[in-house]
């Protein structure tokens, strides 16, 4: 086959419903980056996109948790997801939202284009319908007894406590979340993509022409939905959050999410092409191009079956390739929000990146293990213990100690310079070293082409394994004691260096898409530019030049620490623990206190201005533990407020809260800041913090008496 003229690689869009955890970036993010990286290296056109993904009920259910606004929540997880990622060095050409117009736009022409031509059908059902608040309730929204275990905490579509999946008809006594009325049973007309009729071309296409070269499970998984019967599946909702269906006659009706979100790659592509001076037509509609989708296993039949007939009929290409992953499992369970059990890329950096001994270094360590243990072919596990003995047994021990002990050596034997080489006094194992350099080089080719991203990292630090056996059987340090007496010999230690220098070059090159700070730092050690990392440039003896020197080397990466790895497991142990106790105290509200204060007089109760207002920002203040420096919208005027809540609420956790404020409260001077005002909260016998906030989102402003 020939090689395609350009790429476009995504990466599944997260929800903008809450921070990522590591299972996302094993899964989806961090092989993404390592392949596209790899195409940037050896130059081939490739645009990688990402976004996030906005849109349905998820949304708003958050903002009904949190207490603010579907907005609020969007707006802060975009920019949350978007600097985690960053941080841990996915390098997306483009990361956009599907709240953007432009996005909008582009999935509201693709549905208007199926829909002219006939490609979608109507279908009139009944649905539950608030008539308190006047919309349909999507199966979230509804709330009742399970009818398995008959615990009150079970949802139109699961039961909270015994795990059932529900529909809404089998709730007993169900009532709507919004209003808290029962709701009733309303007509609802929606359109649907037949999924039946494209059955022939789906089956030749996944289950023939791609059989061999997708993983597996994923035409395992095809496989058992096509012949389960494909049914036609709805593209649009009754809900208030969404893209608006472009018809006449659709008001309150949005496109379903799993519609508009792929989209979001086609509309993302759109905004590199602006932000790049770009044609983004190729990308989707030229034949040449290999379109490439990197997600987790539970999105394998939006993007391998709905998708693609979405694709067909819309007159785009199809993907070449859909490399989905299994789960990473942690710490011997499942992750799960809920259950408070699981490790955000957000925890890793601040307890490791951000920190002072970490850095580059550390992502690069988080990098290394997930891809070690990428759940590529079946789930896999995190371990603190595993992120250990992977950092210090393979990393730092083998990768790590070739590389400080070539460095150390040249700088002691070559004088800091890279020596000849002397053909006439050539060997076998230096012959076979530079046999192991090519072999590793098309071996890691063959396999990052083919998406098994494990078998290539371990080829890169199998061959920094032969460099030290290299090394280790010619001892150039013992050479050097009998110099004196034989000084001929400093051309088999040249020949030594030289070679483990070439090899160092060789092994920096095929790091870099797994590890590209590990690989530039080499560089920077070594004193070349990163235009030495040029695939083409791997498998050569030639990359540093007779006579170079060399800077003193720095060490690549830091042990980890028994202690680090105990304070984590704690960390995580805790957080659950405290997760279940949030759950009795939600069901078992702590009892009331009988310790009024003394009695009032209306007037004295009128003397105060109590103000709805919204958290637009907050910052601990240096220095004092509990203190939050907060920014908070009243609508008539914005308020630096200071609240002695820092013990209790991370700071991104308490913006988009809306809150109640003693608004005429006189200012007060706390570590040198005036404080405007106060927020109320409620604190429970457990000494925990509760935000004592409106119902629904409101303004700012309004008067609380
Ligand atoms: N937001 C989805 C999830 O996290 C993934 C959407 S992928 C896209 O499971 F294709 F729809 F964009
Ligand atoms: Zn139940």
């Amino acid at each position: 086959m020939s090689q395609p003229k350009r790429y476009l690689v995504t990466s599944a869009l997260p929800y903008a419903n809450g921070l990522k955890h590591i299972g996302h970036l094993a899964g989806a993010y961090i092989p993404a980056d390592i392949y596209v990286r790899y195409l940037r290296s050896q130059k081939r056109d490739v645009v990688f996109v990402c976004g996030s993904d906005e849109h349905g009920t998820a949304i708003p259910i958050q903002a009904m948790k949190e207490g603010t606004t579907a907005q609020a929540i969007i707006d802060k997880y975009h920019q949350a997801m978007k600097e985690d990622f960053a941080d841990l060095n996915i390098s997306f050409d483009v990361y956009h939202r599907t709240s953007d117009p432009l996005h909008h736009e582009t999935s509201r022409e693709f549905f208007t284009y199926l829909h002219d031509r006939g490609e979608l059908e109507t279908k009139e059902t009944e649905q539950f319908f608030d008539e308190g608040s006047q919309t349909f309730l999507a199966d979230r929204f509804i709330k009742g007894t399970c009818p398995k275990c008959k615990s009150d905490r079970a949802f139109g579509d699961q039961c909270e406590t015994c795990g059932s999946a529900l529909s809404p008809d089998e709730l007993i006594n169900p009532v709507s979340t919004i209003s808290g009325q029962a709701p009733v049973k309303k007509k609802t007309t929606h359109w649907y993509l037949p999924l039946a009729k494209h059955e022939e071309f789906l089956r030749s296409w996944i289950l023939d022409q791609h059989k061999d070269d997708w993983r597996p499970s994923v035409v395992g998984q095809c496989k058992s939905w096509i012949d389960g019967g494909l049914q036609s599946r709805a593209v649009t909702r009754d809900l208030n959050w969404g893209v608006q269906v472009p018809l006449k006659d659709a008001e309150g009706k949005v496109l379903y999410v799993w519609f508009d979100a792929p989209i979001g790659y086609i509309s993302a592509t759109k905004q590199w092409a602006l932000d790049n001076n770009k044609d983004w037509e190729p990308y989707w509609k030229d034949a040449d191009t290999q379109l490439v989708h990197f997600i987790g296993k539970d999105n394998i039949v939006f993007h391998c079956i709905i998708f693609p007939v979405m694709l067909k009929l819309h007159g785009n290409i199809l993907p070449a390739n859909v490399p989905a992953n299994e789960f990473l499992n942690l710490e011997g369970d499942k992750m799960s929000t809920s259950r408070n059990w699981k490790l955000e890329m957000r925890d890793f950096i601040t307890d490791f990146v951000k920190k002072e001994n970490g850095g580059d270094q550390c992502v690069d360590m988080l990098r290394y293990y997930l891809t070690q243990i990428a759940p590529e072919s079946k789930d896999s596990e995190f371990t603190w213990k595993g992120f250990q003995d992977a950092v210090n047994s393979e990393l730092v021990s083998i990768f790590g100690n070739y590389v400080n002990r070539t460095f150390v050596l040249m700088h002691k034997l070559c004088h800091g310079k890279v020596p000849k080489f002397h053909a006439d006094v050539a060997d076998d194992l230096d012959a076979q070293l530079v046999n192991d350099i090519q072999a590793a080089k098309a071996r890691i080719e063959q396999s990052l082409e083919n998406y098994k991203f494990r078998e290539a990292l371990f080829d890169v630090i199998d061959l920094s394994r032969k460099g030290n056996k290299y090394m280790q059987d010619k001892q150039p340090w013992i050479v050097a004691k009998t110099l004196a007496e034989k000084p001929e010999d400093q051309k088999l230690i040249d020949n030594c260096m030289h070679h483990c220098l070439q090899l160092m070059a060789n092994l920096a090159i095929m790091i870099n898409p797994f590890l590209p700070s590990t690989a530039r730092k080499m560089c920077y050690m070594m004193k070349v530019v990163d235009r030495m990392l040029d695939w083409e440039n791997a498998g050569s003896i030639k990359l540093l030049s007779m006579g170079y020197s060399m800077r003193e080397p720095q060490l690549l990466f830091r042990k980890i620490e028994d202690e680090e790895i105990a304070a984590q497991v704690e960390k995580l142990k805790a957080g659950a623990a405290l997760a279940q106790q949030a759950e009795v105290v939600a069901a078992e509200p702590a009892a009331p206190q009988n310790d009024l204060k003394a009695e009032i007089v209306f007037d004295d109760f009128g003397k105060i201005d109590l103000r709805t207002g919204i958290i637009l920002s907050a910052q601990k203040v240096p220095k004092a533990d509990k203190l939050l420096q907060l920014e908070v919208d009243l609508g008539f005027e914005k308020r630096t407020i200071l609240s002695g809540i820092a013990m209790h609420f991370q700071p991104e956790e308490v913006v988009g809260k809306q809150v109640v404020v003693v608004a005429n409260l006189a200012p007060r001077k706390m570590r040198g800041i005036d404080s405007n005002g106060m927020i109320l909260m409620a604190e429970d016998a457990n000494g925990k913090l509760h935000f004592v906030q409106p119902e629904n989102a409101i303004a700012g402003g309004l008067k609380v008496s």
